[in-house]
C-alpha cells in the first residue's frame, strides 16, 4: 500500500517538475523549430507511458494486494493482450522515430545557397575562417600548424591565401542567412553546439564534419563545447554575436587574410631596443621586473603573450578596473606602442633578453601544489615553459609575486572579468579552484620548484 502511494507521488512530482521547473529550452534563435517538435513528440510519448505504466503498478499493487482466503489465478498466455500490447507499443515507437528521420535528412541536407564558415576547434578554444572572395577556403593540414599559422594553412595554395581568418573565439554571423559550418580539430573530439540554434556536430581530428543552420534572431550566444575533451573542456567557451548583414559586413572586412598575416612584420630586436627603454624604466634593462615597482619579469615571455598583453592593455580589457592599480599603470605605456611593427621589435627585443629565474618570494608546501598543480599543467605545460596553442604563458621562473597576485585577480573577478578578455575568462574559471590563500602559495610554490 504504502509503495503503491510513494509511485503515484513519484508520478505527480515528475510531473510538477516537468511542466513548472524553470530549467527548460532556451528560446529558439535559428531555423530548427523541427528539433524542438521531435524532442516534444519524444516528451508526450515516453511521458505517457510513463505515467500509465507507473498508476498501472500502483492500481496493481492496492488490487491484488495479498489478502486472506484469496487465491491467484495462473494465465500463462493471451494473444489477445499480446497482440494489443506490441500494437501500441509499435505505433508508440514509429512515432517517436519518424519524425526525427525527417529532421534528420533535413539536418545533413544543406542547402545551397549557405554561407561556408569553418570553425577550428582546440583544446581549449576556438578560431573560425571564411573563405575570401574567391568563395573557396584554401588547403590545410596539421603539419603546417605554427605560432604563426596557427589555422595550418597550405602557404603554397593560392585558394587561401584570401580566406579571412579569425583568431579568436567570438564568431559573427548574418542574421537570416543559411549558414555551413564545416568542422574541424587539431587534436581531439569537440562539439559545436550553440544551443539556441538547436545544431551539434562533433568535431573530429583528421576529418572534416559539419552542420548548417539558419539563425533568426539577432543577438550574442553562448558557445559551448559539448564533448568532453580534456581538463579545461569546461572553460571551451566560445560567443557567436548574430548581426544584421550591414554590421556582419564591416565586421569580417575588418579581419586580415592569411596573406595579411603572413606579411606581419617580423620583430627585429635591434630596432626593439630603443623602444625596450621606456619598459626598462620598471621592468628593469634586462627584463629581469622589480618588485619595489610591481614590475614583473617578462624576460622569458614567449613574443605571442607579450604582443597579446599589450594589446589587452590598449583595447582597455586589462588595466581599467580601480581595484588594479598597478594595470592602470601599465595601460598608458602599451599605448606608447602605436604601430604593429613597433609592438614586434619590442616584443622580439624582450625575446632576446637574457632569461634568469627570478628570485622565489613565496612560501608554501610545494609537495601540496603539486597535485594542485596538475590542472595548470593542462595548458602551461608539466614544466610550466607555456604552450601557445593552448593560449597559456610561461609560469616557471617569472616572478612569484606577480603570479600570486594575478591568480588573486582572477578569483577575484580584477582580472578575466570583461566580456572580450576570453582567455583571461578561462584563466577565472581555473583560479576559482584555487580555494584559498594557502592554496595558491602552494602551487606556486611548487611552480618554483620546476
Ligand atoms: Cu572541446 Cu570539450
Amino acid at each position: 500500500m504504502a509503495l503503491a502511494v510513494v509511485i503515484v507521488l513519484l508520478v505527480a512530482g515528475s510531473l510538477i517538475f516537468h511542466f513548472a521547473s524553470p530549467w527548460y529550452f532556451t528560446p529558439l534563435a535559428s531555423n530548427w523549430s523541427a528539433v524542438d517538435f521531435t524532442v516534444g513528440v519524444t516528451f508526450w510519448v515516453t511521458g505517457i507511458v510513463f505515467v500509465a505504466v507507473n498508476l498501472f503498478t500502483a492500481y496493481c499493487l492496492i488490487k491484488y494486494r495479498h489478502r486472506k482466503a484469496h487465491r491467484a489465478h495462473y494465465e500463462p498466455e493471451s494473444k489477445k493482450l499480446e497482440i494489443s500490447l506490441t500494437a501500441i507499443t509499435a505505433v508508440g515507437v514509429a512515432a517517436m522515430l519518424t519524425p526525427g528521420l525527417f529532421v534528420w535528412g533535413d539536418f545533413v541536407r544543406v542547402p545551397e545557397d549557405a554561407m561556408v564558415v569553418e570553425a577550428l576547434a582546440k583544446q581549449w578554444h576556438w578560431s573560425y575562417r571564411f573563405p575570401g572572395s574567391d568563395g573557396k577556403l584554401g588547403r590545410t593540414d596539421v603539419r603546417h600548424m605554427t605560432v604563426d599559422n596557427p589555422f595550418g594553412l597550405d602557404p603554397n595554395d593560392p585558394a587561401g591565401q584570401d580566406d579571412i581568418l579569425v583568431a579568436n573565439p567570438v564568431l559573427h554571423l548574418p542574421v537570416d542567412r543559411p549558414i555551413h559550418l564545416l568542422l574541424r580539430s587539431s587534436d581531439v573530439l569537440h562539439n559545436f553546439a550553440v544551443p539556441q540554434f538547436r545544431a551539434k556536430m562533433d568535431a573530429v581530428p583528421g576529418m572534416v564534419t559539419y552542420q548548417w543552420f539558419t539563425p533568426t534572431r539577432v543577438g550574442t550566444y553562448e558557445l559551448l563545447c559539448e564533448e568532453l575533451c580534456g581538463i579545461a573542456h569546461f572553460a571551451m567557451r566560445g560567443r557567436v554575436v548574430v548581426d544584421p548583414f550591414a554590421d556582419f559586413e564591416s565586421w569580417l572586412a575588418e579581419q586580415p587574410t592569411f596573406a595579411e598575416t603572413a606579411a606581419r612584420p617580423m620583430g627585429d630586436p635591434q630596432s626593439g631596443a630603443a623602444t625596450y627603454a621606456v619598459c626598462s624604466a620598471c621592468h628593469g634593462a634586462q627584463g629581469e621586473g622589480n618588485p619595489q615597482l610591481n614590475a614583473p619579469k617578462i624576460a622569458g615571455q614567449e613574443a605571442w603573450y607579450l604582443k597579446r598583453q599589450i594589446r589587452l592593455y590598449q583595447q582597455g580589457i586589462r588595466g581599467t578596473d580601480p581595484r588594479d592599480p598597478y594595470g592602470m599603470q601599465m595601460a598608458p605605456m602599451a599605448n606608447t606602442l602605436t604601430t604593429e611593427q613597433a609592438l614586434a621589435d619590442v616584443a622580439a627585443y624582450i625575446e632576446s633578453l637574457p632569461d634568469r629565474p627570478a628570485e622565489p618570494t613565496v612560501s608554501g608546501n610545494a609537495a601540496r601544489g603539486r597535485t594542485l598543480y596538475q590542472t595548470c599543467a593542462g595548458c602551461h605545460g608539466r614544466d610550466g615553459r607555456g604552450i601557445w596553442s593552448t593560449n597559456a604563458p610561461r609560469l616557471a621562473g617569472m616572478s612569484d609575486w606577480y603570479l600570486k597576485r594575478q591568480l588573486e585577480y582572477f578569483r577575484d573577478g580584477v582580472r578575466g572579468a570583461h566580456a572580450d578578455d576570453l582567455y583571461g575568462l578561462q584563466m577565472a574559471m581555473m583560479a576559482a579552484s584555487l580555494r584559498d590563500e594557502r592554496a595558491i602559495d602552494d602551487v606556486i610554490a611548487y611552480i618554483n620548484s620546476l
